[in-house]
């Protein structure tokens, strides 16, 4: 049903149930914000949106107060600018005035409210106690001192990605954000995957810094330093520099990290391709394991590329271990070539390489310092930067970024498919796994337009495809007439309903599935630019197909770089070399 109001005097008209914060929207009335965050939650902690409604007794929070018939609303009446004015000066007074030094400056949401306000003073004393800092992990430091008790990270965790590690704790005055029972978040259940630092308004939760180590390689004479950069990087980079969501910016970002010093700018593309040929096999050998040889064999199988959904796997799903592909991510493997196929071919001792990723995701942080992750006889991957770590590298290093030249990325690490590109959202891994698997076992081409798998495609939370195998060549004969069943999850709280539907038996049949661990994929990381809404999620998903759609190869095999691996220095899928250096183990973790 719809609903007439008026909001500054201006008519407007509503569906049902529209809060006035979304109606004041329709007209062109912005209304201040701090702890609701859309597609995430409105908690109505922070009374920055209090707005008058004539009749009722008091301001009522705007986000969270739904419309009504003939509803008469006032936002910008001196009693709604005060309240919201005092509810800014109140949360100022318990926040360290350290603007300059901190993470957020510039960026944080606090403190462009108070100088939207038009708030240079604040009334109230400092009395806040200081808290100590979290830093115990390799991905994230949250800062209570700086917490102003929005809930954002609480609901995002607990909502969005179904882990609940955050939570309000204590009471009244006292009350803070933590974990279960206090304990660091080293000790905590978290899968590391920086979705709450996504959605924190200002400096409490952000990622470990690499930045201070990376510029130490690379002033470093005696270090050859390489560097890596995730799909998902060029999609989302340049919102760093003004840029609209969805501007691909692979060139400049190539430059870029040239003329910062990197000896190398290589691909982690290169290695995505690698990852569909080797896990394109591993699923094919299951699937033979279990049709023609009758064996045992763990399936479906699962992506393994997104270390957050591996840490959540080990938190809460530790039985489907042996159903997970035993392959390293992308950046992993990329790491363990790095350090040992490159520098043979370079002749470069390779304790002087240093390996640096640029990826979207804080939990890659965690990643690189697994104790399973040193096979090339060296820690494969140094440093890990996230998308916002490099904007601000590539800004200390005044560069104008908008004016830079178009690169390209060093061979032969840095060659890549579209598939690859695609690997950067959600379905992308599938996709670029349906196309190689579907040629290698018909021997048949597929057509240039008919690349896209749709119904893996978007921001459908669960979504599944079905392929039937006709006229297989020889070696995959034991295929033909098999429907395989795939299915994709993005976001934890989806990960979490795959695996409850696989636990429970596996009705739907699937064969293979995806998952990551953020949503949207690695455009929506939890290391990406601040904000990522739906919205900006598919601006970032475009730029990646058009990327994958400009490319004059779009399939993993057909990347030549990747067969002269194989040939010069891996053998073949899934052999010796690469079970040494590609492939990996995964632990149960204990929930404490
Ligand atoms: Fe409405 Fe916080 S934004 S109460």
């Amino acid at each position: 049903m719809a609903v007439n109001l008026t909001i500054n005097r201006v008519p407007v008209t509503v569906p049902e149930g529209t809060t006035i914060l979304d109606a004041a929207k329709e007209v062109g009335i912005k209304i201040p914000t701090l702890c609701h965050l859309e597609g995430v939650g409105s908690p109505g902690s922070c009374r920055v949106c209090l707005v008058e409604v004539q009749g009722a007794r008091t301001l009522q929070p705007s986000c969270v107060t739904k419309v009504g018939q003939g509803m008469v609303v006032c936002t910008n009446s001196k009693i709604a600018r005060e309240a919201r004015q005092l509810s800014v000066e109140l949360l100022l007074a318990n926040h360290p005035w350290d603007c300059n030094a901190c993470v957020r400056n510039n960026k944080c949401e606090l403190q462009t409210l108070a100088s939207e306000m038009g708030i240079t003073e604040v009334r109230f004393p400092y009395t806040k106690e200081q808290l100590p800092i979290d830093d115990s992990t390799p991905a994230l430091i949250r800062d209570n001192n700086k917490c102003i008790l929005c809930r954002r990270c609480v609901s995002v965790c607990q909502d969005v990605q179904g882990v609940g590690s955050l939570a309000p704790r204590l009471r009244g005055f006292d009350t803070i954000i933590g974990t279960g029972a206090g304990e660091k978040l080293s000790d905590a259940v978290c899968v590391q995957c920086g979705q709450c630092s996504t959605v924190c308004p200002v400096g409490a939760i952000y990622e470990k810094d690499a930045i201070e180590d990376v510029w130490k390689a690379l002033d470093d004479p005696t270090k050859h330093v390489v560097v890596q950069t995730a799909p998902a990087i060029r999609a989302a980079l340049g919102e760093c520099f003004g840029l609209k969501p969805g501007t691909c910016v692979t060139g400049k970002m190539v430059t870029a990290l040239r003329r910062m010093g990197f000896d190398k700018v290589f691909d982690t593309n290169f290695t995505a391709d690698l990852t569909i040929i080797e896990e394109g096999h591993e699923l094919l050998t299951r699937l033979k394991d279990a049709l023609v040889d009758k064996k045992e064999v763990a399936l479906p199988m699962f992506t393994s590329c997104s270390p957050g959904w591996i840490n959540f796997m080990e938190y809460f799903y530790p039985e489907i271990i042996p159903n997970i592909s035993t392959c390293k991510s992308p950046q992993q493997m990329f790491g363990a070539l790095a350090k040992t196929y490159y520098a043979q071919k370079e002749g470069i001792d390779p304790k002087n390489i240093v390996v640096v990723s640029v990826m979207p995701c804080t939990a890659k942080k965690f990643e690189c310092s697994r104790d399973e992750m040193n096979s090339s006889g060296f820690k494969d991957v140094d440093f890990v930067l996230t998308t916002r770590e490099l904007g601000r590298m590539i800004t200390e290093a005044g560069l104008d970024f908008l004016n830079l030249p178009d690169g390209e990325q060093d061979s032969p690490m840095g060659m890549s498919t579209g598939a690859a590109d695609i690997f950067a959202n959600t379905g992308g891994v599938m996709e670029a796994a349906i196309r190689t698997v579907y040629e290698v076992v018909t021997g048949r081409q597929l057509p240039m337009d008919g690349l896209h798998i749709k119904p893996i495609q978007g921001l459908k939370g669960l979504k599944e495809v079905s392929l039937t195998f006709t006229d297989c060549v020889p070696d995959w004969k034991f295929l033909e007439g098999v429907t395989a069943k795939v299915a994709v999850a993005h976001g934890l709280s989806n990960a979490r309903k795959i695996c409850d539907i696989v636990a429970a038996g596996n009705k739907p049949g699937y064969h293979f599935i995806e998952v990551m661990c953020c949503p949207g994929g690695c455009i929506g990381g939890g290391g990406q630019p601040l904000f990522t809404t739906d919205e900006v999620r598919k601006a970032r998903i475009k730029a990646i197909y058009k990327e994958d759609e400009h490319r004059p190869m779009r399939k993993s095999h057909e990347n030549p770089a990747i067969t002269q691996i194989y040939k010069e220095f891996l053998g073949k899928p899934l052999g010796h070399k690469s079970h040494e250096l590609l492939h990996t183990h995964y632990h149960k973790k204990e929930k404490k």
